[in-house]
């Protein structure tokens, strides 16, 4: 399947993907996504940029089959996705060789499983989600929509997430912990009670932030 990773930061997700899953890895990349004007010429990997979410309707006739997220914000997720299935391109799902995903475990399209990241059993990942480096999803958890998983996260048995919620590098949120959409979960917060929608907690026990 010819792919396009929308991201072109060659210090960021999209160059992560590109080594970790391509063409060593049996996906064929053509080439890079991008909106942003200022980053219309860059290249990574010998792909350049070929257009951003105006033109896939167009890329999805000529050049490419689906598209892989290679950005690793929870903010904005969703539209793209909503972009990208509206221009009928498909979403693979990428699972790296080293990550673990329990047979009951459920991905949907475009969610991404990182090296040493581990899916316990029952648990449900949501489309275009992050799991990112090495985090935990243990038994029965459920990640809404678009969220990211951040490196070394763990989640244990039946946390909840939400949509385009970020949970932070390192945290750890005790079973039953529920996150709402849009949430952000800080850098080694430790969650003991629910989050509100939209809001950012920090610290142990997580609280959220001031201001
Ligand atoms: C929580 C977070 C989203 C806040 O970002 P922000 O809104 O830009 O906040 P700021 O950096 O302005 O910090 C605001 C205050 O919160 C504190 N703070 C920020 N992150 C914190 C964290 N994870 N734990 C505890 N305190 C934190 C800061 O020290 C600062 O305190 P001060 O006002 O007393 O100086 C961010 O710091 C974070 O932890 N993001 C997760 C990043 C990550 O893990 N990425 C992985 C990418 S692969």
């Amino acid at each position: 399947m010819r792919l396009a990773v929308y991201g072109s930061r060659p210090d960021g997700h999209a160059n992560v993907v590109l080594d970790l899953f391509g063409a060593d890895a049996g996906h064929e990349f053509v080439g890079l996504l991008d909106d942003w004007p200022e980053n219309a010429e860059r290249t990574i990997g010998g792909l350049r940029v070929i257009g951003g979410i105006a033109e896939l309707a167009r890329l999805a006739t000529e050049e490419i089959e689906g598209v892989v997220l290679g950005f690793g914000a929870a903010s904005g997720r969703l539209a793209v996705l909503a972009a990208i299935e509206a221009a009928g391109l498909a979403l693979p799902t990428l699972v790296h060789p080293t990550a673990f995903v329990a047979p009951s475990a459920t991905l949907a399209p475009g969610a991404q499983v990182m090296p040493q990241a581990s899916v316990g059993p029952h648990a449900q990942v949501g489309r275009g989600v992050l799991v990112n480096t090495g985090a935990t999803l243990d038994h029965d958890v459920v990640v809404g929509d678009g969220s990211v998983i951040d490196p070394g996260a763990v989640l244990t048995g039946r946390v909840r997430i939400g949509s385009e919620v970020e949970v932070g590098s390192g945290a750890s949120l005790i079973p039953d912990s529920v996150v709402g959409d849009g949430a952000t979960v800080g850098a080694g917060a430790v969650v003991v009670r629910p989050v509100e929608a939209g809001a950012t907690v920090v610290g142990v026990p997580a609280r959220p932030l001031a201001g």
